[in-house]
């Protein structure tokens, strides 16, 4: 397995690599060995460093590129495990990458059950780096663990493990520059992005909860002949949006009110219609009475029935948001599973 590591948000590998073919031409793999989150991108070795730097500059859908050393299984998940990964990892060039200038720094993953934890990983991974330079290059690389000038991601997923030479850095690209107001229940950028997607690419979309305006921000960034308009409940989130949209660059519009009586709030949406209304509302998970999310959900859903043709959304509130919608006549055409902040969501598509 050769080419360009890539992750995403996991559930949304078929947006991404949607996105992948699109960039460079080449054909994708979904899922490397099974694991969730991650796409590859088939690549001869000497483009592979253009195509990251395309990527890292043009996607919209990824977290971080790396140029895949290689995947291998274990057979063991306690120590043994970390001894298999030590001698897999001695046959990858790690050489052609660190040079004696550079210092190198691994950052492992771990998922599952194992006797050994991401540290040891990490640790066993570094080992074989050291040693394999030294062995194909006479000298002993430097770790440096805190800014490394080289970093090799190293994920270990049950008994599969990816390894990789990451080309974009500590700072994952979802990370967006212009998050200068960070909403507290802020939506990662790349579910907006396969929210849109998934919503069928409209002309014009409504975003009625939008915190920090992430959905308004990403529709325009994808697409800025697009309408996007935002509505935010709440004064402070609604300044911070505001903020967000300046910061973008883009010219989405955003409203300060309650989208539950949308059109005595903003008389300015009256006579206005959108293709889809494309939202992460609340999920009542921290708040002592989340029946109000429910609730909250059928205000939406009212409102929405007069004013859209689709709803892209996302919460792991499934059977409120499919009820309250159906109630005011939507029908679900899609749903699926997806990973947003630690929390099993789903995404949910009607018309
Ligand atoms: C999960 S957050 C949205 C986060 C947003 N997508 C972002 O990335 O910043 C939900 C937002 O809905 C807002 N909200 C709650 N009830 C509302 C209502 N009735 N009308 C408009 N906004 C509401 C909350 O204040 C909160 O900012």
């Amino acid at each position: 397995m050769k080419g360009l590591l890539c992750t995403t948000a996991p559930g949304l590998e078929d947006i991404c690599s949607e996105e992948l073919r699109e960039l460079t031409g080449c054909k994708v793999r979904e899922r490397p060995l099974g694991v969730r989150g991650r796409v590859v991108v088939r690549c001869p070795e000497e483009e592979a460093l253009d195509l990251a730097r395309k990527i890292n500059s043009e996607s919209l859908t990824v977290h971080r590129v790396a140029i895949l050393l290689g995947g291998f299984e274990i057979e063991h998940r306690d120590e043994r495990g970390l001894d298999e990964i030590r001698k897999a990892c001695l046959d990858f060039p790690f050489e052609r990458y660190i040079t004696e200038q550079d210092t190198f720094g691994v950052r492992p993953s771990r998922l599952g059950e194992h006797d050994f934890t991401s540290v040891d990983v990490g640790a066993a991974v570094g080992d074989a780096v050291i040693e394999r330079v030294k062995r194909e290059a006479g000298f002993r690389p430097e770790v440096n663990l805190d800014a490394p000038s080289v970093i090799i991601r190293a994920d270990v997923v049950g008994d599969r493990v990816l390894v990789g030479v990451c080309t974009t850095g500590d700072r994952s690209l979802h990370q967006r520059g212009y998050r200068v107001y960070d909403h507290p229940a802020a939506l990662n950028p790349v579910i907006a992005q396969g929210l849109l997607k998934l919503a069928g690419d409209p002309d014009s979309i409504i975003d009625p909860t939008c915190g920090g305006a992430t959905i308004p921000i990403e529709a325009l960034l994808s697409d800025p002949d697009r309408e996007a308009v935002g509505v935010e409940k709440f004064k402070s989130h609604y300044e911070g949006a505001r903020l967000n949209v300046l910061a973008a660059g883009v010219d989405a519009e955003i409203y300060l009110g309650d989208a539950t009586r949308l059109f005595d709030e903003v008389p300015e949406l009256r006579d206005r219609e959108f293709e889809a209304a494309v939202f992460n509302p609340p999920y009542g998970l921290k708040i002592a009475n989340p029946r109000v999310v429910e609730r909250l959900y059928y205000g939406l859903a009212r409102v929405l029935s007069d004013l859209v043709d689709v709803v892209a959304t996302v919460t792991p509130r499934r059977d409120w948001m499919v009820e309250a919608m159906e109630e005011h006549g939507f029908q679900l055409d899609h749903e699926r599973w997806a990973r947003h902040g630690g929390l099993d969501v789903r995404i949910l598509v009607f018309s």
